[in-house]
């Protein structure tokens, strides 16, 4: 037999890693994913995307989170997942959940964004190809389409389901009304919604204020959180300026003009209440959005293995004294 490049963890299971149950469903997913969004482009070295990769599946994460256009360039994400999978994980299929999105940019012209059947259709059977497989865990609508029938969105999530190109399906960013309704009519036709997917931190709460936690909570619905890290403002990167290396730097998806003397004495603030805690401020920001049972998981992104490792120890800690709280409520308000 020939020996594989990479055997996993035989300890995977027992490195502490928690695991909860996605709504009411049979899915259980680890409380941190790991995101592609950035780091696994064609523009990253492919060692790094792997050693990430690979200590994330070490460390008993089994959910990975991807979308048509993560890079750069648009597709690259996947297909350097795809590059692991045939390398790496294929003989883990089955331990692995792994998700998909069409919704935003993608490719040039009329079919190439948003949520019609024909571009959700092209863009998954595009994204398996990338990706080596022969189905996703789960599919999501990555945002909601204000021009097409929301009709039409979810009826194509319905047929990929039946078509077997994804097991479950699932909703990201859409306005509460929307999700209501996306709730009722994929009910209604046997294919529930598995999870909700928005953006979820310190400094953004609106899952929480908007009642978005709590209406895929009644649904059944689990909430999985992204940019947990605020895209890394929630952590020691920029305490001390804008390290050249930093996503800030790239001024793109992370503007330097965020980083006002308000937010970063917010953050400095944070920063003290974490050690207090005895964790680091990326752990800290973790651990407050898992001290919510209605939050799955956090999807959290990583340029190295070392921010992965720091963040997996967030799970050791995630409650909250009342003092704490209101330390916290007070550092945000001001
Ligand atoms: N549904 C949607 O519309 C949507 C939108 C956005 C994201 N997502 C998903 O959510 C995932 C995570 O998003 P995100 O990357 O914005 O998440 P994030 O966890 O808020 O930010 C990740 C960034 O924070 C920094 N970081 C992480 N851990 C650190 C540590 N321990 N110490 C210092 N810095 C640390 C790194 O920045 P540097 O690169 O500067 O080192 C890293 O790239 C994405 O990959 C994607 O899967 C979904």
């Amino acid at each position: 037999m020939i020996e594989p490049i990479y055997s996993p963890d035989q300890e995977r299971y027992n490195k502490g890693m928690k695991y909860r149950r996605c709504g009411k469903s049979g899915i259980l997913l680890p409380e941190i994913s790991l995101g592609l969004w950035h780091n696994f482009g064609d523009v990253n070295t492919l060692s790094n995307s792997q050693a990430m990769a690979h200590y994330a599946f070490d460390q008993g994460i089994t959910h990975f989170d991807l979308a048509n256009n993560y890079g750069p360039s648009f597709g690259s994400a996947e297909e350097t997942f795809g590059l692991i999978m045939k390398k790496s994980f294929s003989p883990y299929r089955d331990e692995l959940f792994i998700s998909t999105k069409a919704g935003h940019e993608m490719w040039p012209g009329l079919y190439g964004e948003w949520g019609s059947r024909k571009s959700l259709m092209a863009s998954l059977d595009q994204s398996l190809k990338r990706m080596n497989l022969d189905y996703v865990d789960i599919f999501y609508s990555h945002r909601y389409d204000p021009n097409t029938p929301l009709e039409e969105t979810l009826q194509t999530l319905v047929d990929i389901v039946r078509q077997g190109k994804a097991l479950y399906v699932g909703i990201s960013k859409y306005p509460k009304e929307a999700a209501a309704f996306a709730y009722n009519y994929l009910e209604q036709r046997d294919v529930h919604c598995l999870l909700y997917q928005g953006r979820y931190n310190l400094l953004n709460r609106e899952p929480e204020e908007e009642g978005i936690l709590q209406q895929a909570r009644e649904n059944g619905t689990g909430f999985i959180a992204f940019s947990p890290l605020a895209q890394g403002l929630l952590t020691n990167r920029y305490l001390n300026g804008i390290p050249e290396d930093s996503r800030m730097a790239q001024n793109k998806f992370l503007k330097k003009e965020v980083l006002t003397d308000s937010i970063l004495r917010k953050i400095k603030a944070l920063n003290n209440l974490a050690t207090k805690r005895g964790q680091t401020l990326a752990e800290m920001a973790l651990a407050w959005v898992l001290k919510d049972e209605m939050v799955t998981s956090v999807i959290i992104g990583a340029s190295s293995v070392s921010q992965l490792s720091d963040n997996l120890k967030a799970t050791a800690n995630t409650s909250f004294s009342k003092e704490e709280q209101e330390a916290i409520h007070h550092i945000l308000r001001k």
